[in-house]
């Protein structure tokens, strides 16, 4: 299995690099506010900029710029910044917020002309529009310069008030049901041996990756409803909003990420070789049907050698496929004929489907584990056989309640979990909406944060007794959280 093409390397810090590019960027830009294009301080900002550009690209075939809350990752590598830089770099970081471009990345080698014409676009934009990054990428369009691209600035939960937008909601849930059939879509072409449209599969992962950044609890929380019938196309899902969730959270750029999501979203695609009565038999598997099951992730290699129109993708989605169920320390299978590393998409997905996998009840009547003992299990084995860098990322993430959780509190009220906090010291308090009954039913009522302390007392105002089976009180989820 090739590992070239791993788009996210730890490891080295090109932290030199990212530091001489947005010093050399932010003096330009800052020239651009001064003078016109044709002045000599310019040109000589120019090229001095287009300098660092082409270093960067020469040493690591790309660059890109993406600002995560206060910080920047050049080429998916965080930053590190020192004393003397330290105060460039946050002015650079505030005029890019300001802006509300949170993405730079040159692809390939510029002109002087072409740079220039970025960076007075850029410096000409009004501050504070959120839809700067479309009207910059318009415009590029319009003068052919495909070389740059720009993105949103992202922004966190922990900046932003709980905002509950009909809007964003109704999108995600368009996604993720259109990516359900999509899934259905690409399989049903395997089988078939059709052509799969692959362009579209793309754009519906870009909008993916959109969605998530924007509204990341409401395609979590349509992740955990747990009973939706088709399995397998509501798996492959699940484990696609998952890895694009982590991904945003460790710095992937956003084409990249999307890249993951195509990856995340057929990892089982080499199930359509293995017998339906095999993958929905309650009972235990013959040894012969088990190894025919232990095989699906070769038939995915197959699966998508098969298929020409991936492109430039196929080697992540083999890579996908391949290790989807081998461990960090390399045991699971199928077995690697040479020591390898796994690659990032490999060991995000691996995360992913393994929680998805448990968490959810399967053929027969083998009981789904809660998500808190999940998430104990992967804590458990981080390091031997999931990466423990992004087991902290994903429990930070799913909460030891997750979104949609039916809970119980002490103070006999129930509610929906409907925010993780942030710091991880919190994950047992998060916020709940709170279900009043009435007329025979459950309305929603207010959202409460537990971590509210009550003055009096000193101690916490609501805490979780335990959760609640949400069929049991004749509960939908879906319809509080979406
Ligand atoms: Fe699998
Ligand atoms: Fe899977």
């Amino acid at each position: 299995m090739p590992e070239t093409g791993q788009p996210f390397d730890e490891g080295h810090l090109p932290t030199k690099l990212g530091t001489d590019f947005i010093s050399a960027f932010y003096r330009l830009l800052r020239g651009a506010t001064l003078y016109n294009r044709k002045n000599d301080v310019i040109e000589r900002l120019t090229q001095e900029c287009l300098q660092a550009i082409h270093s960067a690209l020469k040493l690591e075939g790309r660059l890109s710029l993406k600002i995560v809350r206060d910080n920047f990752f050049f080429n998916n590598s965080k930053i590190q910044v020192n004393v003397d830089q330290y105060a460039i770099l946050k002015t650079f970081l505030q005029e890019m917020k300001n802006r509300w471009i949170g993405e730079v990345e040159f692809t390939e080698e510029v002109q002087g002309e072409q740079l220039k014409d970025f960076v007075y676009l850029l410096s000409g934009l009004e501050a504070n529009n959120e839809s700067n990054y479309l009207l910059l990428m318009r415009h590029l369009e319009q003068k052919g310069i495909d070389a740059i691209t720009v993105g949103k600035l992202e922004v966190f939960k922990d900046e932003e008030v709980y905002v509950d937008s009909k809007e964003k909601r109704q999108f995600s849930k368009e996604v993720f049901f259109k990516s359900i059939n999509m899934v259905k879509e690409v399989v049903d072409s395997v089988r078939h041996q059709k052509l799969v449209n692959i362009r579209k599969a793309k754009r519906l992962m870009q909008n993916a990756v959109n969605a998530i950044a924007e509204d990341e609890s409401t395609l979590l929380g349509l992740a955990n409803i747990k009973n939706y019938d088709e399995y397998t196309f509501n798996h492959s899902v699940n484990v696609a909003i998952y890895s694009i969730a982590i991904g945003q959270r460790i710095g992937i750029p956003k084409r990249h990420l999307s890249y993951l999501g195509m990856a995340a979203l057929f990892h089982d695609i080499g199930k359509i070789r293995v017998p339906r009565e095999i993958l929905s038999k309650p009972s235990r598997l013959s040894p012969e049907e088990l190894a025919l099951v232990r095989y699906h992730p070769i038939f995915g290699v197959e699966a998508v050698m098969a298929m020409k129109e991936w492109g430039e993708l196929s080697s992540r989605m083999m890579d996908a496929a391949f290790e989807h169920h081998l461990k960090y320390d390399l045991t699971g299978y199928p077995k690697p004929t040479r020591k390898r590393k796994l690659t990032l998409f490999g060991r995000i997905i691996a995360i992913a489907d393994f929680y998805d996998t448990l968490v959810r009840p399967r053929g027969g009547n083998r009981f789904p584990y809660v998500s808190e003992k999940i998430l104990g299990i992967m804590l458990e084995r981080s390091g031997k056989d999931f990466d423990p860098a992004l087991v902290k990322v994903f429990i930070n993430m799913i909460g030891v309640f997750p979104l949609g959780t039916l809970v119980l509190l002490n103070t006999n009220e129930i509610g929906i979990v409907v925010q993780i906090q942030e710091d991880s010291e919190h994950l047992d308090r998060p916020k709940v909406n709170l279900l009043h009954y009435s007329n025979g039913e459950y309305r929603k009522g207010e959202i409460v944060d537990l971590r509210e302390m009550d003055e009096k007392t000193g101690e916490f105002k609501r805490s979780i007794v335990r959760t609640l089976d949400p069929n049991q009180y004749q509960i939908n989820v879906s319809e509080f959280i979406i």
